[in-house]
Order: C-alpha cells, then sequence, then structure tokens
C-alpha cells in the first residue's frame, strides 16, 4: 500500500481537464492578479539556469528555468513550473519550450501531481495577453498586429478575440515569413471571418493596429514608438522587442509583475529601470491593481499604452491545481505510489 500517491496527468489528460479552455484561463489569471495583491501568495522569483553568457546566447542555446511559488484563496496549492527552452528543437521536430508542472500540498508539502504543463503555460500567456487587452486596449480595436508566429501566437489570439470581439483584421509578423504563412493559413481555417494578413513589413502593420502584441524570440527591438499610432496599446510579451519610444510615449506603463520584470531583466522597460530612464513611481499599475479596482484602466481611446508581462509561476500553478482537482474529482490521470 503506498502511503503517498502522486497523480500522473500527461498532455491528453490536461486536455480532457479543460486545460485548452480559454475562458477558464481567463478566470484563473484575473484570480491569480488578484489574490496576488493580497499578499496570499509566496512567490521567491525565476530562477534561470541558462546556456552561453548573453541573451542572444540564450536565444540560440537554451536555458531551463524553475518557477516556484505558492497561490492562496481557492487554489491554496504549492508547487512549480520547470520549463526547458531548446531554441534548435525546431531541427529535431520538437517543440521549443516543453514544461513540467509539480504541485505540492501545502500543508504536507509532499508532491501530489505531476503534469504536463506546455499547453498551460501557452494558455496562460495568452490569458495574461487576454486580461492586458480587456484592460488596456482601445474599446473599438479592430486591428491586431501579432509579432511571432511560435507557439504564443494562437493562444495570444484566442485570448484578444474574447477580449476584443470587435477585431476583424489580423498582421501577422514574424522573421521568418513561412513561420507567419503557416500561422494565418492556420488561422483562417480557424476564424472564417477575420482577414489575415502576413507580412514583412512590420512598420505598416505596426501603423495600422490598434493592438501590437510582441511574443517574440527578439532581443533587439523592432518596433519603433514613432510607429504607434493614437490608442495603441504595444505588448512586450517578451524580451527587448519594442524600442524606448514605445514606453516613452506611452501615457501608462502597465506590467504583470513589476518586481519579476526588474528581477529577470530582458524587456524594454526593465532596461529602461536600470539605465535610471523610469522609476518605480513611473509604472501606473500591475494588472491585480486595475482588477481590484486600485488602479485605472484605459481612460479614454486616445492615449498609447504599453504592457510588459513577465510571467510568474504562480498562474500555471492555479490553472493545473483546478486541473488536478477535476483530475481527482472525475478520477482521471494516472495514480502513482509514491512511497510504498
Ligand atoms: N510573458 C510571458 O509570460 C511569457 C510566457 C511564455 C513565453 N514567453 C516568451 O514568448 C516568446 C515566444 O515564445 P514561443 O513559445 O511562441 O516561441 P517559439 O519559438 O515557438 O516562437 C517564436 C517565434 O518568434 C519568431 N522570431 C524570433 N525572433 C524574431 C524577431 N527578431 N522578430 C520577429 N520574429 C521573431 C520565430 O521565428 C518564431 O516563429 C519567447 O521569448 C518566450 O520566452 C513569455
Amino acid at each position: 500500500m503506498s502511503k503517498v500517491d502522486i497523480v500522473f496527468l500527461n498532455n491528453k489528460a490536461m486536455e480532457e481537464l479543460g486545460v485548452l479552455d480559454m475562458e477558464a484561463c481567463i478566470r484563473d489569471v484575473e484570480r491569480v492578479y488578484v489574490i496576488n495583491q493580497t499578499g496570499d501568495i509566496i512567490a521567491p522569483g525565476k530562477c534561470v539556469m541558462r546556456w552561453g553568457k548573453t541573451t542572444e546566447d540564450e536565444n540560440t542555446l537554451g536555458r531551463i528555468n524553475a518557477m516556484p511559488g505558492y497561490i492562496g484563496g481557492e487554489y491554496d496549492m504549492a508547487g512549480i513550473k520547470w520549463i526547458g527552452s531548446g531554441p534548435q528543437n525546431y531541427k529535431k521536430g520538437l517543440p521549443r519550450a516543453s514544461v513540467t508542472m509539480v504541485l505540492n500540498d501545502p500543508d504536507t508539502k509532499l508532491p501530489v501531481c505531476i503534469a504536463d504543463g506546455t499547453a498551460v503555460s501557452t494558455m496562460r500567456t495568452g490569458a495574461s495577453g487576454g486580461v492586458a487587452i480587456k484592460l488596456l486596449a482601445k474599446s473599438d480595436a479592430s486591428t491586431m498586429l501579432i509579432c511571432g508566429a511560435g507557439a504564443q501566437a494562437p493562444t495570444q489570439l484566442a485570448a484578444a478575440l474574447l477580449g476584443r470581439p470587435s477585431i476583424k483584421k489580423l498582421y501577422v509578423y514574424d522573421i521568418i515569413l513561412a513561420n507567419a504563412e503557416r500561422f494565418a493559413a492556420a488561422t483562417r481555417e480557424k476564424y472564417p471571418e477575420l482577414e489575415v494578413i502576413p507580412t514583412m513589413d512590420v512598420e505598416a502593420a505596426t501603423r495600422d493596429s490598434d493592438i501590437i502584441d510582441c511574443v517574440t524570440l527578439a532581443s533587439e527591438p523592432f518596433i519603433k514608438g514613432e510607429w504607434l499610432k493614437k490608442g495603441a496599446l504595444v505588448m512586450n510579451m517578451a524580451d527587448y522587442e519594442v524600442d524606448y519610444e514605445c514606453v516613452r510615449r506611452a501615457s501608462k506603463i502597465c506590467v504583470d509583475y513589476w518586481d519579476n520584470i526588474k528581477h529577470r531583466m530582458i524587456s524594454t522597460v526593465a532596461f529602461m529601470w536600470r539605465d535610471g530612464l523610469i522609476k518605480d513611481s513611473d509604472i501606473h499599475a500591475e494588472l491585480g491593481e486595475i482588477l481590484n479596482g486600485t488602479k485605472s484602466p484605459r481612460e479614454n481611446d486616445d492615449e498609447i499604452i504599453y504592457f510588459n508581462a513577465v510571467g510568474a509561476g504562480i498562474l500555471d500553478i492555479a490553472i493545473t491545481a483546478r486541473c488536478y482537482r477535476d483530475a481527482k474529482a472525475q478520477g482521471k490521470g494516472i495514480t502513482l505510489p509514491y512511497w510504498e
């Protein structure tokens, strides 16, 4: 007899448990942002194990990051996200990012679940973008540009369309045109009502877009602030993708987790803080502060807003905890005896 069991959930089991339900993931992400503001979390920060010395090396040689945490509220779960990034994996037909989630009982601290978190990660990043769009995009945003047609792009779009169903035109820019074209073809099939335009002319696409959502591996900015039109929301979801002018032109600088952004030090707004060009007090809000009503969302359709998300393991832990509890209730997954 095992005294301690672990539930193992592979990618199929996670799908059966609703990990691909974007509306549910948006609800989870909103709750995590709000719970974060109450302080009922433990988030010691991301531990980055990178190959090479520079961000450029990291983007070719890869990394494995550990993101431990505890999320309170209705989730009441501890755990860790262990995420590998192998930028050369495509040569072997494997995805760049692979995620293993371990959940731990917050009382005994024992592991209770091991789950594939690869979809959790793309869903929660999409959901974070979706929450930002709900709160910060122009009310009638109709044109969006997605930069980086990789694993994150489909969930960024799915969440964006929930946040602004008014989006009718989508530009897709990628440093590899074939990636943009492949994503465009899949998107046209999934959303036939959407006009989808793969493009290499990032300037023209930016100038025409209400929402510019960057999910690339760029370590040099490719979006210029001078191109942003009135009312634009520029979303810096990864590294150094947009120039300082995008931040300077913004009437609001919004983030998911400001301390994590400064700790990770890879994004535009982090570099500006490091260079003394912005102060802590220049950050208008974390999304949780807008959701709990202490800070304002977008106030008019003219302001330019900059958003940067770095993510946090507690987002993945919350979604995985929901799937784990459903698995227990429904008898899904494989129960492994841990200590016999
Ligand atoms: N903010 C968060 O919470 C969060 C969460 C997950 C991933 N990310 C980041 O999002 C980024 C994308 O992740 P992914 O899983 O989609 O990666 P991916 O490797 O699947 O796709 C990246 C895409 O970006 C393109 N690209 C690379 N450099 C580019 C450039 N300079 N200009 C335009 N396109 C470029 C690639 O050709 C590729 O199609 C990564 O940097 C990742 O670290 C952020």
